[in-house]
Parts: C-alpha cells; sequence; structure tokens
C-alpha cells in the first residue's frame, strides 16, 4: 500500500491555500494537479532537450527525437500496446475526432454509440448524420449500466461500436470487454473512450481487444495539450489521413506522394514533444505507485466518500448505482442550482465541478437534472479532505432546510 500523505509532498499545488482555507480538490474528472517529476521534467526538457525532432541531423534534435520515442514507448507499455499504435494527439477528443475524419464511412453505414457519453465522443458521431450515416444510441438502466442486448442485436452495416469506458456523471464502469467481443462478432470496429478509466486502472488493449483507444494525459498527472490515440496495427491500413504536412511522408513529387508508416502518418507537423516528455513522466510516476495500489486506495476512498455522502439529508446521488464505478460522486442539493453548492465550496477551498459536465442528453434526458455537482478523486485525495467536504455540504443542507 502507499502512503497517499506522502504522495502529496510531491504536489506543490496541494500546499496552497484557496479564499483562505487549504485547497481541496475534488476536480479530478476534469483535471489532475501535476507532481514535481513533471513540472520540472517539462522545465529539463527545455532547458536541455529541445530541438525539433525526427528532422534535423544535428545532436541535440537527436536528443529530441530519442526523448519523443521512449516516451511513445513508455505509454505503448503502459497500455500493452506497440509503439506504433500511439499517435500522439492534443487530448482525447482530438483522438477520437481522428477517427471520425479518417475512417472511410458510407452512406448507409451505422455507428453505435451510447447515452453515457462525454459530447466528445457523440458529437462526432453525430456530425456524420449529414452524410447519411445512421447513428444509434444504446440507453442505460435504472442502475446506470449500457444495456447490453442493444449490443447483441446491432444494426445492418454497423461500421463502429463506441462508448465510454468509465463515466465521467455516473461513473459507470462499463464492460468493455463483452461490448468489444459482441461488436467484433458482428464485424463492427470498436472505439473504447478511455479518458475516465486509463488514469485509475490497468487498461490493457490487447486484452480488451479494441480497435481504437482514446485517453488524455492531462487526466492521469500529465500536461495539457497531449492525448493518446491507440489504432491497433491490422486496422491502420484502413484510416485515411486527416491531417496533412510535415514528416508524415518519405517522399513528395507534385505527382507522386509517398507516406510514412505509422504513427507518424497520422502526425502531421510539428509535435508537442514536450507534452509526450512530461506524460512519460506522468506515466513513471503512476508506474512507481502501481496501478493496482491506486485502484485498490481509490476504491476504499470512494467507499468511504459514498458513506459519508449518504448520512447527509438532503442531496440527491446521482452516480454510483452500478456493479463497478470510479473514483466520482455527482449529486445535487434540492433547492440549490448545481454552480451554487459549487461557488459555496469554494469559498472554504473545496474545488469541485458542477453543471452539465460536457454530457447534456445524459444528465438531461436520463437523469432527468438540470446540471449536477461532482467530486471526483485521485490518489493525492485523503479521507480527512473527504471529512471537510461532507461536513461542509452537511453545513449547506442545514442552512437551507433549516
Ligand atoms: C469520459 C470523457 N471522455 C472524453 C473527455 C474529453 O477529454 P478532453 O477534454 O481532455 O479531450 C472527458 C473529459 O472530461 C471525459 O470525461
Amino acid at each position: 500500500m502507499f502512503d497517499p500523505y506522502k504522495v502529496r509532498e510531491d504536489f506543490p499545488i496541494l500546499g496552497r491555500k484557496i479564499n483562505g482555507h487549504n485547497l481541496i480538490y475534488f476536480d479530478n474528472a476534469a483535471t489532475t494537479q501535476k507532481p514535481n517529476k513533471v513540472i520540472e521534467g517539462i522545465s529539463y526538457f527545455y532547458r536541455e532537450l529541445n530541438a525539433n525532432p525526427l528532422r534535423s541531423v544535428h545532436s541535440l534534435a537527436q536528443n529530441a527525437t530519442k526523448a519523443y520515442n521512449e516516451a511513445r514507448e513508455k505509454i505503448a507499455k503502459f497500455i500493452n500496446a506497440e509503439p506504433e499504435e500511439i499517435i500522439f494527439v492534443r487530448n482525447a477528443t482530438e483522438a477520437i475526432n481522428l477517427v471520425s475524419f479518417s475512417l472511410p464511412f458510407r452512406k448507409g453505414d451505422s455507428v453505435v454509440t451510447t447515452y453515457l457519453e462525454h459530447h466528445s465522443n457523440l458529437l462526432p458521431w453525430l456530425r456524420l448524420k449529414k452524410n447519411g450515416i445512421n447513428v444509434k444510441m444504446v440507453d442505460i438502466d435504472e442502475n446506470y449500466e449500457l444495456k447490453m442486448d442493444d449490443f447483441e442485436h446491432l444494426p445492418r452495416n454497423t461500421k463502429l461500436v463506441t462508448f465510454t469506458h468509465a463515466s465521467n456523471v455516473t461513473g459507470t464502469i462499463t464492460n468493455a470487454k463483452k461490448i468489444i467481443k459482441l461488436a467484433h462478432e458482428a464485424r463492427s470496429l470498436t472505439l473504447v473512450d478511455a479518458a475516465q478509466s486509463v488514469p485509475h486502472m490497468k487498461v490493457d488493449v490487447k486484452e480488451l481487444d479494441c480497435d481504437f483507444l482514446a485517453f488524455s494525459g492531462h487526466k492521469m498527472l500529465g500536461p495539457l495539450g497531449i492525448g493518446v490515440l491507440y489504432i491497433k496495427k491490422d486496422v491502420q491500413r484502413q484510416l485515411s489521413t486527416f491531417m496533412e504536412g510535415g514528416e508524415m511522408i518519405q517522399s513528395v513529387e507534385i505527382n507522386k506522394i509517398i507516406y510514412a508508416e505509422p504513427p507518424l502518418l497520422f502526425e502531421a507537423g510539428t509535435q508537442n514533444i514536450e507534452g509526450a516528455y512530461g506524460l512519460g513522466l506522468a506515466v513513471d510516476y503512476l508506474n512507481s505507485i502501481g496501478m493496482k495500489n491506486i485502484e485498490r486506495y481509490e476504491e476504499k476512498l470512494t467507499k468511504y466518500l459514498y458513506q459519508k455522502a449518504k448520512e447527509i439529508n438532503g442531496i440527491e446521488i446521482l452516480s454510483g448505482k452500478s456493479k463497478q464505478f470510479g473514483p466520482i460522486l455527482s449529486f445535487n442539493i434540492p433547492g440549490l442550482h448545481s454552480h451554487d453548492v459549487a461557488f459555496l465550496l469554494d469559498k472554504k477551498g473545496i474545488e469541485i465541478r458542477s453543471g452539465f459536465h460536457c454530457a447534456q442528453p445524459l444528465i438531461e434526458d436520463k437523469l432527468k437534472a438540470n446540471g449536477a455537482a461532482r467530486a471526483s478523486l485521485y490518489l493525492y485525495n485523503t479521507k480527512e479532505e473527504i471529512d471537510a467536504f461532507t461536513a461542509e455540504l452537511k453545513e449547506i443542507t442545514k442552512h437551507l432546510h433549516g
């Protein structure tokens, strides 16, 4: 078992005061804080390594290329992929959009997505409707689980089944392996939105057998502006390129272009090398603690959070009903807008998210709510922080209901 109090010493921002109170950072599903190793690593990159990799032949550029390649190798290993299967992008949103623009969809094809999705895994597919692509929405049941029947009876011509591995609202961890198997039986490709799973659990793309997997570095201790699209080797040939330019070619003549092999094929232009390097360091940090340890600790902490939240009269919990769920508590206090709850907590230095969480169809149509307050945890959060948070919620509800 690792020691969360020791871990906290690695995150300078956690020592900050907000509005005169010790910061309690419970907005980890939006973005996570960064350890010294990442913060200092980025500075080191610019002080010691900075050059444009893959292009210039000088020593500095060779060092930058080495750093970029090593980051790719580390990240590949982290999700049990091959380095050539890791495409660096800006974030999970760009990863999903890359697939939506690059897979050759034909009029009459179907894409299957779900009501659990973040807008990032919804809008890229709804956009395709104007090209004559059918979009089927899989519903959720009363426990916020995806209705598996729908995956057993996929529409004819389903080209892609795409779904979240872990919901940023209900916390639901979906049965990805089973969905992927059913989709493959129907000869469909599969894309997993792993933005909320890769940071918190061991994700193995070979075990899942997915064709695409998307995640963001900033939600897993890495820098902003770097994300990953995993594309299974066998599937890479099916994609066209959606951006073209420098370093994704072998040779260019006006009438004859020879393209580079993936992953460079999908990485046109100068990339976020500092971001990739920083994400590699974040992965080193997570590995040094161990994803199993993180998962176990977060499970315990989440259980405690729910236990304390359930003791509060006057809050409605909108998450945590599924068989398995992540470290997320979404809730409302009837009579208060979720933004008001967030403002009141912020006055005490407690930072949570409120609103629609970029999942408006889920919150409005399925949870029948006008937004939600959300506390989301990570490895550096503690029981004491949960005590302070729930004590404050008790105060708020007491004042509201007299
Ligand atoms: C489940 C899920 N998918 C996708 C995203 C999009 O991530 P990003 O904004 O980093 O692209 C998020 C962000 O909150 C998310 O929670």
